[in-house]
């Protein structure tokens, strides 16, 4: 079976800064082996990505080890107002961190998100980190300022229910929920382990995952949130929150299918058209996931590309293999194997990149 090129519009490459977690080199390679041949980057490295060296740095780093094509974030801080707009055209968008994350870019003042609101340019993106009632003030603002907005990682159901509410409104809010929320919950947190559970959004309760379920018509993406830390790091007694995602979005999400729980049609629209259409993202010609939808195989981080060597989905029993992957007409990943060299990725905002299109 053949899928487009998927698109993952949330993911921490961890370049610069802690690459021993990830780099894009590993992390375009997990990518590939999930189905993903565009990777949208959060800005919370370190240093974070909020003004033109740090911008640069990040593009350096993606430009020469991507292995598959590629956006960056920029983060919205207390100082930046006035210069990212200059910026935005080389961003895939700008990232407001409203709620608890990990890093420094929680945004605490509301003050600078009206000014964040104000000077970031019509028609770029905007993605918040946003739960509960920061979710409800955000979308006022969105709506005040007449501007689309994403909402990143959607875990709840008041949550999903306000999106709903407000899209019912005609408000121009989009939204993503991540794999770890669609089929993890608070009751798996003794077999993951107290620390490596840690994650924001938290894993919710039972009624939170079954309510994202009820309203998969409110989802518009499906995105992993892919967070690699390590194993050490998420076991001492300060565990860093989020999950790995890139390997594991795909198969579980097939053999949800499998199951008759949502259609193929459901996900592609999730990994591809609708994070096509909502970023703005240029046509990639020639460009295809095969998958074996019968292959059945257990999840086991051992056979991951991602630097962070676990997944809280390790042991589960999936369908649905990618076997190849082929970017721009060439074979970048084959049965296992990745196969694009470091640095043939491309920006998704580079004039490069649209010329293709
Ligand atoms: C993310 C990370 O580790 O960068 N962690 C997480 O738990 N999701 C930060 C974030 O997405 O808020
Ligand atoms: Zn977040
Ligand atoms: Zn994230």
């Amino acid at each position: 079976m053949r899928l487009p090129g998927l698109i993952d519009v949330h993911v921490h490459m961890r370049e610069p800064g802690a690459t021993h977690k990830e780099d894009w080199d590993s992390g375009s390679a997990a990518g590939l082996a999930g189905g993903f041949t565009t990777l949208l980057a959060m800005p919370n490295t370190q240093p974070p990505v909020v003004d033109a060296p740090s911008l640069e740095m990040a593009l350096q780093a993606a430009g020469r080890k991507a292995r598959c094509d590629y956006g960056q974030y920029l983060g919205a801080g207390p100082d930046n107002p006035d210069v990212l707009p200059t910026l935005a055209p080389r961003a895939a968008g700008l990232k407001m961190y409203l709620d608890q994350t990990y890093g420094p870019l929680r945004l605490g003042d509301m003050g600078l998100w009206l000014a964040h609101f104000a000077r970031w340019p019509q028609g770029m993106p905007i993605v918040a980190h946003a739960e509960g009632r920061s979710l409800a003030a955000v979308m006022l603002l969105a709506a005040l300022y007449a501007r689309p907005l994403h909402l990143a990682h959607v875990s709840r159901r008041e949550e999903i229910l306000l999106i709903k509410a407000a899209k019912e409104k005609g408000l121009k809010v989009t939204c993503e929920v991540t794999p770890h929320h669609l089929f993890l919950s608070e009751a798996d947190i003794p077999t993951i382990g107290t620390g490596r559970s840690e994650v924001r959004p938290r894993l919710a309760s039972e009624s939170d995952r079954l309510a994202l379920w009820e309203n998969l018509a409110v989802i518009d993406c499906f995105a992993t949130d892919h967070a690699p830390h390590t194993l050490t790091e998420k076991d001492s007694p300060q565990p860093p929150p989020g999950f790995p995602g890139l390997e594991t979005a795909l198969p579980l999400l097939l053999t949800a299918v499998r199951q008759g729980r949502l259609t193929l049609e459901d996900v592609i629209s999730r990994l591809h058209d609708q994070p096509r259409r909502i970023f703005n993202l240029p046509e990639s010609p020639e460009t295809w996931v095969e998958v074996d939808e019968d292959a059945a195989w257990e999840v086991r981080a051992a056979q991951n590309h991602t630097r962070c060597a676990w997944t809280p989905f390790e042991g589960q029993q999936v369908v649905g293999r990618v076997r190849q992957v082929v970017l721009r007409g060439q074979v970048a990943f084959q049965d296992g194997q990745v196969l694009a060299a470091p640095g043939s990725g491309r920006n998704v905002r580079s004039s490069r990149g649209r010329e293709t299109s």
